[in-house]
């Protein structure tokens, strides 16, 4: 058993009450290769910003989850090295599916685990996720459960259709399983297609696809309910035209990719919504990136001249979420 504190991790418990008493949100990058694990460190660092690394199963498959939880080990030293006297990094399983899964994930080093049972029936998804929270406040491990189900076609983690939160459901859940943060469905969903052409009206100005919005009455007839109970949104990737032009004008082909307005976030980030996830935005600045560097230099073969870039964008975006649409930053003092 290793134990996360250990390492020199931390748990969400005191991240989320602060966030959610200071009005903003945890970034929670997905993270897959070094690369992403650096960008990320150097964005907290130099914001200042606590932040959660996570893995989830894509991640697992392609990089292995002992290598990954070094590399998390590796984080915390290297945000130290990098100035960082006492980083606040949070190593979080995303999308755990087993109780067994879960369990191992809190006996190699994780110090938050999701079980996600948001697809199973009711009491299914109450007596998995108790059973995941017995085991893992035994190590002082925090948990995140899922109520509702996001819509999306993103692999491993679809559903075939949205089902909204039930605000009437909540109290129930958080009272009989004891997570410490709660996923809702309030219109986000997984990947760079989030929303439908049909869905979305066209701005007149740019042309652009203009997502609708997300379901705010549902976010605050839940904290009605949870008054102070950590929400954390998945889904949450905006997909920025930019990179969808640069990779489309190098090569690439991504039609009518559209993801959740910046301003949403912001707004979601005010509210008791203390940890929103990001992924298909990191992928979208990578591949922009090399795309961009391999066309202009189309005799470079050395690999860390087309990541190198991809870093630096990544940095770049990490950066801009947490200052300004989270607001995470300037919320370590030490
Ligand atoms: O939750 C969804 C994340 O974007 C992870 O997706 O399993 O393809 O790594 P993945
Ligand atoms: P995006 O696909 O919107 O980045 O969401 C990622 C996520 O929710 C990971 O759990
Ligand atoms: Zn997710």
């Amino acid at each position: 058993m290793v134990n996360y504190k250990d390492l020199g991790l931390v748990n969400t418990r005191a991240m989320f009450a602060k966030a959610v008493k200071g009005g903003y949100a945890i970034p929670a990058f997905n993270f897959n290769n070094m690369e992403q694990m650096q960008a990320i460190i150097m964005a907290a660092v130099e914001t200042k910003s606590p932040v959660i690394l996570q893995i989830s199963k894509g991640a697992r498959n392609y990089a292995n989850q002992t290598l990954l939880r070094y590399m998390a080990e590796g984080a915390v030293a290297y945000a130290k090295e990098l100035g960082c006297e006492h980083p606040e990094i949070v190593l979080h399983l995303d999308h755990g599916d087993s109780y067994e899964l879960c369990k191992n994930c809190i006996e190699m080093g994780f110090s938050s685990v999701m079980i996600d049972g948001s697809a199973l029936p009711y009491d299914e998804n109450v007596a998995l996720t108790k059973k995941v929270v017995d085991f893992a406040h035994q190590h002082d491990v925090t948990v995140e459960g899922e109520l509702g189900v996001l819509a999306g076609v993103e692999d491993e983690v679809s559903a075939a259709e949205s089902h909204y939160t039930k605000p009437e459901e909540v109290i129930d859940f958080v009272t009989k399983t004891g997570v410490d943060s709660l996923a809702i469905s309030i219109g986000t969903s997984h990947g760079a297609y989030k929303f439908t052409p049909e869905q979305c009206t066209v701005d007149p100005k740019t042309g652009r696809l203009l997502p609708p919005p997300l379901a705010f009455d549902v976010l605050e007839a839940v904290e009605e309910k949870l008054p102070g109970f950590p929400i954390v949104l998945h889904g949450s990737s905006s997909v920025p035209q930019e990179d969808v032009d640069i990779i489309n004008s190098n090569g690439g082909c991504l039609k009518a990719a559209v993801g959740i307005p910046e301003e949403q976030l912001r707004k979601a980030s005010k509210s008791a919504v203390c940890k929103i996830n990001i992924d298909s935005d990191s992928r979208l600045a990578m591949t922009a990136a090399i795309r961009k560097t391999l066309a202009e230099k189309p005799a470079e073969f050395d690999p860390r001249k087309y990541l190198g870039p991809a870093r630096d964008r990544m940095k770049e975006l990490y950066m801009h979420k947490i200052i300004n649409v989270l607001g995470s930053n300037g919320k370590i003092s030490h």
